[in-house]
């Protein structure tokens, strides 16, 4: 089944909120054509499914689920309770801001409901629970369970307990697959023409990825997602202080790739070149997380490339400056915001009620 957008627009996006909004902004209807349609059939692969992996997400898959999300962020689709007898738990056992506050919001917003954890102390893990038993708990409370954990293999250990699919919000140093939904769904809006046909090599992008794939979850999906898009990326260059930032697992799948991948650790010599710049400094080494590359900053002096875009997951430190804020440098805001309306669509499409929202 196809849908269309509403002939009517319901809402239109508050013009003060694009005003007040620092940096880049731009419009989510450069996603969509004249007389946009979502093939549906493709996003009933994610029906029921978890989400534990970008790896799981391919091009159209991946395209599809942004356009649902240009058409709920424009508000042309009617969302109003359509998911009224749903419950999402957000189970967070490492904290957060962004990602677990923008699910819950994507819920509230298509009518569902929350349960939320916010740190393991507050629950019976502090007496000595294993995650385990609260996987039955999720069972019964939920319809859907986000979880965020310090380890990486307590998503996989916990979807084997799961009869409710699982969202992984970040596991260890191992993936953040729907961050990295978020990131593309952002450069998909700046550069639509990524998505759409095959660039003429002067205008294919240079992607900057300032960071180690191999122990940064956000950083890891997002390179992953990235491959989907290997015709029209020229080269990504990997901006590390460590030698080998890939790591075994990460080099075998850009292997099957045809992007060429460099390795850097001079960032003032690369910069000028890159059109995105991904930026993440958090990473988990040995038993904890520590902040990598302090000698690796951007600020509105670093000598980028007129035109090019910063992505960064957040939480920032002083590795990106805030006077990068109010220029259009800055997609890192564009990208948080664009959150809430991706994980809108992914929730639908896990749902099953894309169709049941049509016109
Ligand atoms: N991007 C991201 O994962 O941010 P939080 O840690 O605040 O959720």
């Amino acid at each position: 089944m196809v849908i269309k957008a509403a002939a009517k627009i319901d809402h239109e996006v508050d013009p003060k909120k694009k005003e007040d909004m620092l940096g880049l902004y731009p419009n989510p209807q450069n996603l969509l054509e004249e007389h946009a349609t979502i093939d549906t059939s493709v996003l009933k692969e994610l029906s029921f499914s978890s989400i534990l992996s970008a790896r799981m997400f391919g091009k159209l898959l991946f395209c599809e689920l942004c356009k649902l999300a240009a058409f709920l962020q424009l508000k042309k689709m009617p969302i109003r309770d359509v998911l009224y007898d749903k419950i999402m738990a957000a189970a967070f056992f490492e904290p957060s801001t962004r990602t677990r506050l923008s699910f819950e919001s994507a819920m509230l917003n298509l009518g569902g409901k929350t349960l939320s954890v916010a740190e393991a102390a507050t629950t019976s893990i502090a007496k000595g629970e294993s995650l385990l038993d609260i996987g039955q708990m999720f069972n019964s409370y939920a319809d859907v369970v986000v979880v965020r954990h310090t380890e990486q293999k307590a998503l996989q250990d916990l979807s084997h307990y799961l009869r409710i699919p699982l969202i992984n919000g970040g596991n260890g140093s191992d993936e953040h697959p729907t961050q990295a939904l978020s990131d593309w769904y952002a450069l998909l809006k700046w550069k639509p023409e990524i998505a759409n046909s095959k660039l003429e090599d002067s205008k294919k992008l240079q992607l900057g990825i300032i960071g180690t794939p191999g122990n940064m979850r956000s950083v890891k999906s997002f390179l992953i997602l990235s491959l989907l898009f290997s015709e029209n990326i020229k080269k990504i260059t990997i901006v590390s202080e460590m030698a080998d930032p890939l790591g075994e697992d990460v080099q075998d799948f850009c292997n099957k790739s045809t992007i060429p991948i460099d390795v850097s650790n001079d960032l003032q010599q690369v910069v000028g070149q890159l059109d995105v710049l991904y930026m993440n400094a958090i990473a988990y080494l040995g038993d904890s997380y520590r902040h990598l590359g302090s000698q690796f900053k951007l600020s509105s002096k670093s000598g980028l490339k007129k035109g090019a875009v910063i992505l960064h997951p957040l939480a920032r430190r002083d590795e990106l400056s805030m006077d990068l804020d109010n220029t259009d440098h800055n997609l890192y805001f564009n990208q948080a915001d664009g959150a809430v309306f991706i994980r809108q669509a992914l929730l639908l499409a896990i749902f099953d009620r894309v169709e049941n929202n049509s016109i």
